[in-house]
């Protein structure tokens, strides 16, 4: 039995020590260490490599990361299980950036860095936390996760899933007949939702259309979900407000697209949360204890919905 994990050295020392410590009787195997194949039961990895089949008694991938469409779950062996990463580093990352970002288009900061370009010393109108409507699409673990830290500002919060959930001091709506109402009260969309079938290109005209006048995006799921040409028709039209765009299909995006350099558009590199390797490893080596106690591991990713 082995663990073989595909990913950078760096994170790769910090696993094996803690698989040295915590799981002695599991061999770790990284970089160019020579290995029996037969022998991989669990492979971690940020998406599936070409080679994966050579694994005959693989039985577990987990992602680094907490999506998984980067993975054809559908290429996967039957009997193998996907696990998606479940872990605080991920989580407290989310939870920082997407507090940022709302605090940047809440407080009108892209206006004031416009302002301060032109020398100009001018207020702007500012409303109110209890007047900014935050709409959450996504309710899993890091959509939950992002509203317990942006509920002490105050905001109005409502969260959008696909099955029902109940979240205290949250107006829940679920299921795609509830979308418009959800998104009719809404003036800073949070973008948290895997990515689907049912959820590629979500962040479209239509949606757009359907937002309050004036809201504003935060997209930190992936970069499919957004069509580039709307958000940039919905900006230009005053429809929407402003965007902090953290992932785009492509990664990187080519020199010359207008997201870069778009007054309203603030960009960055897919940095929004990334896997902490202290944490992580301590939650693999915690499922694959599961895992041989013959329970599910945490973050098991259902093939039939996808995430
Ligand atoms: P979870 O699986 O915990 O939660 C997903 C949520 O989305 C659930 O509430 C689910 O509904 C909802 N959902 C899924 N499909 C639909 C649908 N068709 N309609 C309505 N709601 C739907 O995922 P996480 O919270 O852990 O992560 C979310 C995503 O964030 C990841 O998949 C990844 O793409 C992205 N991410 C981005 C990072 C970045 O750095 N930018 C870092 C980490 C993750 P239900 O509750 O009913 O299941
Ligand atoms: C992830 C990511 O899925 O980094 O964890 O996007």
């Amino acid at each position: 039995m082995a663990f073989w994990f595909n990913s950078d050295r760096e994170r790769g020392r910090i696993f094996a020590d803690a698989f040295a410590r915590d799981l002695p009787d599991l061999p770790f195997i990284m970089d160019s260490m020579q290995f029996d194949p037969d022998d991989v039961r669990y492979v971690l990895t940020w998406n599936a490599p070409r080679d994966l089949d050579r694994f005959k008694n693989l039985e577990i991938v987990f992602s680094i990361g907490a999506g998984v469409d980067q993975f054809r779950i559908e290429n996967l062996p039957p009997q193998v299980k996907l696990v998606r990463m479940v872990e605080d580093g991920i989580v407290r990352m989310m939870q920082e950036y997407v507090t940022l970002a709302v605090l940047v288009l809440h407080r009108n900061l892209q206006a004031y860095l416009a302002q301060q370009s032109e020398g100009k010393w001018q207020t702007l109108p500012a409303r109110q936390a209890w007047q900014r409507r935050i709409g959450v699409l996504g309710l899993g673990m890091l959509g939950q996760a992002v509203i317990e830290r942006l509920k002490p500002f105050g905001f109005p919060i409502s969260g959008w899933s696909r099955s029902r959930r109940e979240i205290e001091g949250v107006r829940c709506y679920h299921g795609p007949d509830t979308l418009g109402p959800f998104l009719g009260e809404t003036d800073i969309l949070i973008c948290l939702l895997p990515l689907t079938d049912e959820t590629r290109g979500i962040l479209d005209a239509r949606l757009f259309s359907a937002l309050a006048p004036g809201a504003a995006l935060v997209h930190v799921g992936r970069g499919a979900q957004l069509d580039h040409d709307a958000l940039i028709d919905a900006l230009d039209m005053h429809q929407l407000s402003g965007a902090v765009i953290d992932v785009t299909e492509p990664e990187p995006l080519p020199p010359e697209h207008p997201f870069w350099c778009h007054p309203k558009i603030m960009l960055t590199p897919h940095i929004a949360s990334v896997t902490q390797p202290e944490t992580a490893a301590r939650s693999v080596i915690e499922n694959i204890r599961r895992h041989r106690d013959g329970l599910d591991p945490i973050g098991l990713v259902d093939r039939n919905r996808g995430y």
